[in-house]
Formats: C-alpha cells, sequence, structure tokens
C-alpha cells in the first residue's frame, strides 16, 4: 500500500473529477493521501477535503513562498486554527522558490520563520518547497528551525544537499523528476539515501512521471515513481512500498492499519 505524501488534489485542475481520482487512486493501491495548502483558500479547502475522506485523506496548511506575501498577522491566525483541525498532519507547504521569485526574498524568508514557529508550537512536522535556495534555506533551518521535523519536497538536488537535509534530520521525498531521463545526479541520491529517510509523492497536478509526462498527474501515478525508485536501489518494489509507506505513517503520524469496522449491534444481542 502505497502514500502519495504531496498531492494538490484540492485544486481546480481537480474540480470535475476529484472523487473518482481519489477512488481510482485507491482501487490502485494508494490508500492515504497528503494534501498541501498554498495559501489560506488552499489550505482550508485541504482541511474540507480531509474531512469528507476521514482516515485517507490528510490535509497540511501553510503558506508557499510564492504566495509570502500574503501570509499577515489574520492569515497567519487562521492558519494557526485550520491548522488545529482534525486531519491535519503537517504544516506546508512552506519554503523558499529563489527560482521563479514571485516574492522578495525576505518576504519569503520571514513567512517561512513564522511558519517553522508554528510547527514548532502545535508539534507538527513540516514540508519543505525549495528551488534554488537551498543554502539559505539550510541556514535559515539552522538558525530557526531546532526541534521541527518534516521533509524535503520533491527533492531534486545532488548529494551534497541531500546529505545537509538529511544531517538536519529531514526526510527526503521523489517525485516524477526521479524518472526523468538524464537527472543523474538525483538518480545517485534516490539510490544511495538510507531506506528509513525516504517518502514518495506526485505533487499532482504537476510533475507528472515519465510515462505519463505532460498529462497532468495525479496521485495512482505515484506507483511509477516507486517502481522507478526500486529499480535504481536494486530492491524489489515490495519492500520499497512497505519502507516508504512506514515512513510517511512515522513523520506524519498516519493511522496504518486499515479501520475497524464498527461491530454491528446485532451481532451483539443473543
Ligand atoms: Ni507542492
Amino acid at each position: 500500500m502505497l502514500v502519495d505524501t504531496h498531492a494538490h488534489i484540492q485544486m481546480r485542475q481537480f474540480d470535475s473529477d476529484r472523487e473518482s481520482v481519489i477512488a481510482v487512486a485507491e482501487a490502485a493501491g494508494v490508500w492515504r493521501i497528503i494534501v498541501p495548502g498554498t495559501d489560506v483558500p488552499t489550505s482550508r479547502a485541504a482541511v474540507d477535503l480531509a474531512a469528507r475522506y476521514p482516515g485517507r485523506v490528510f490535509a497540511a496548511v501553510g503558506t508557499h513562498p510564492h504566495d509570502a506575501a500574503t501570509l499577515d498577522t489574520a492569515a497567519l491566525e487562521t492558519q494557526r486554527e485550520l491548522a488545529r483541525r482534525p486531519g491535519v498532519v503537517a504544516i506546508g507547504e512552506i519554503g523558499l522558490d529563489y527560482y521563479r521569485d514571485l516574492a522578495p526574498h525576505e518576504t519569503q524568508r520571514a513567512a517561512l520563520i513564522t511558519q517553522l514557529e508554528l510547527a514548532r508550537a502545535l508539534n507538527l512536522p513540516v514540508i519543505l518547497h525549495n528551488r534554488e535556495s537551498h543554502a539559505d534555506l539550510v541556514g535559515l533551518l539552522r538558525e530557526h528551525g531546532a526541534g521541527v521535523r518534516g521533509v524535503f519536497h520533491c527533492f531534486i538536488g545532488d548529494q551534497t544537499m541531500a546529505r545537509e537535509a538529511l544531517d538536519r534530520g529531514f526526510w527526503l521525498s521523489f517525485a516524477g523528476p526521479v524518472t526523468y531521463p538524464r537527472n543523474t545526479d538525483l538518480a545517485e541520491v534516490a539510490a544511495w539515501a538510507p531506506l528509513d529517510r525516504i517518502l514518495l509523492e506526485t505533487d499532482s497536478p504537476y510533475l507528472a512521471p515519465q510515462p505519463v509526462r505532460g498529462r497532468r498527474n495525479e496521485p495512482r501515478y505515484v506507483e511509477m515513481t516507486a517502481r522507478r525508485v526500486a529499480e535504481l536501489r536494486g530492491m524489489p518494489f515490495e519492500d520499497l512500498v512497505a519502507a516508504t509507506t512506514r515512513n510517511a505513517a512515522e513523520l506524519f503520524a498516519l493511522p496504518m492499519a486499515p479501520r475497524e469496522e464498527e461491530p454491528e449491534c446485532a451481532s451483539l444481542t443473543p
């Protein structure tokens, strides 16, 4: 059974078929999906979705670096309130993005620091976005991330960057890019990273894995990424799935066993 630890299925790209996307994923063995927010409205939508699919869909609440300027005092208070709702397992996605550079770096850094504090206060892990900003992110975690655990989502760096994340106690999550040809640095990391510190995700609707590249990504395709990572590590697919699912359950405190059926009243009466 697989876990897609990062899928934005609350977004409008899934408005016409969200229910069937979740059902198809479940039928394909993806039994847990974590839905991260990128601002207050998408965080609220993630929390609502988790409430509709308890025990199957989980939410993360956070403001993405692109939207860092929207994280004013009121938005932060709303996030704090949303993050206490049932089914919320992380603060995310948060981080830095100096590639698309849609918010001033100082604004991004301030939003990240504030949300690291929120994660620490609520004892939740963080889901980190990191694009062309690795040195600043690691430095900022060193200064402001004491006691905060979490994952570098859609990890696309080399071994040096991976080691810096692992040394700070963070997990690495692999997405579609690990299936793309010529990503040799990333393939090396996927082959080498400690088995108990890796996760899998789709980052739906973005970054579909190689066999379906260019299409809308969805949680069921996490299997393709799992197959590629297992191949790179030279290990059986089933073992890779078991390990990454165990890791996701540990980091995000997900229920491992299938929900137990309520006993029927009739069976209790003689
Ligand atoms: Ni994302």
